[in-house]
């Protein structure tokens, strides 16, 4: 029999216990620094070394951090389920936890890429970018990210997984930036849908709402789904 599909739709709250900070959380990223100084073309001309130094330290943190049950869970329903995780995350936790089709669609830390259009990426790992680091391009190497105002490349792929889901899982995401919050309403009627957060403005229409962190609620859900998958 054909197994079901699941789509993950995840943000920076599944990474929270492994010790990564969120955006807008109290002590979110952007309540301490300005979005536009750091994760904008905008501040990428005014500020290159600013923008450079920012996401070093967020590279070395990631690279440290350990996967936790939450992503460890989800990469469970794997056992009995094709799982497909769309990710805002550019921590590399979910393939660490051991998701094997992971999209992310703002990018990844552990790479760099060159400023022309040509997208040659480079795997950093957990080293920096320093000014003066040229691509193959000869251009000035920049984190391989999304920034505000710039396209997201995965998104229609991410669309057509959720269009074709049987299940949705919505984990630790404020669902505020876009076009990666319009995800959830991709999801075909008869899916069974579910969102795990700590709290929730705006609960998307049919989504089962499950309060609390993802290291309890998910492991709960995920042991649940496998049950019904038996
Ligand atoms: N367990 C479950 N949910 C959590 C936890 C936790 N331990 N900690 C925080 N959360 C929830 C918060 O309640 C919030 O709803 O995770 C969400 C985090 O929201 P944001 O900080 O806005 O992060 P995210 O939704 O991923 O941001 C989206 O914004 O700045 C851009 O590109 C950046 O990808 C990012 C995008």
């Amino acid at each position: 029999m054909k197994k079901q599909t699941i789509v993950i739709l995840s943000g920076a709250g599944v990474s929270a216990e492994s010790g990564l900070s969120t955006y807008r959380d109290s002590n979110g990223l952007w309540k301490q620094h300005a979005w536009q100084d750091l994760a904008s073309p905008e501040g990428w001309r005014k500020n290159p070394q600013a923008v450079l130094e920012f996401y070093n330290e967020r590279r070395a943190l990631a690279w440290q951090a350990q996967p936790n049950a939450a992503h460890r869970a989800i990469a469970a329903l794997e056992q009995a389920y094709d799982v497909v995780v769309v990710t805002q995350n550019v921590d590399a936790l979910h393939e660490r936890g051991g998701s094997t089709q992971v999209i992310h669609l703002h990018g990844e830390l552990a790479y760099a890429r060159g400023t022309s259009p040509a997208r040659r990426r480079r795997l950093l790992e957990d080293r920096p970018i320093a000014l003066g680091d040229l691509c193959e391009d000869g251009t000035q190497l920049r984190p391989d990210i999304v920034w505000f105002g710039e396209d997201v490349p995965l998104i229609a792929d991410a669309a057509e997984e959720v269009r074709r889901a049987d299940r949705i899982l919505v984990v630790g995401t404020s669902l505020s930036v876009y076009p990666a919050a319009s995800l959830v309403g991709y999801a075909p009627r008869h899916a069974v849908k579910a969102l795990v957060s700590l709290e929730v403005e705006g609960l998307p229409h049919g989504y089962r709402f499950l309060r609390g962190k993802a290291t309890e609620m998910v492991p709960a859900l995920v042991e649940q789904w496998l049950q019904e998958a038996r």
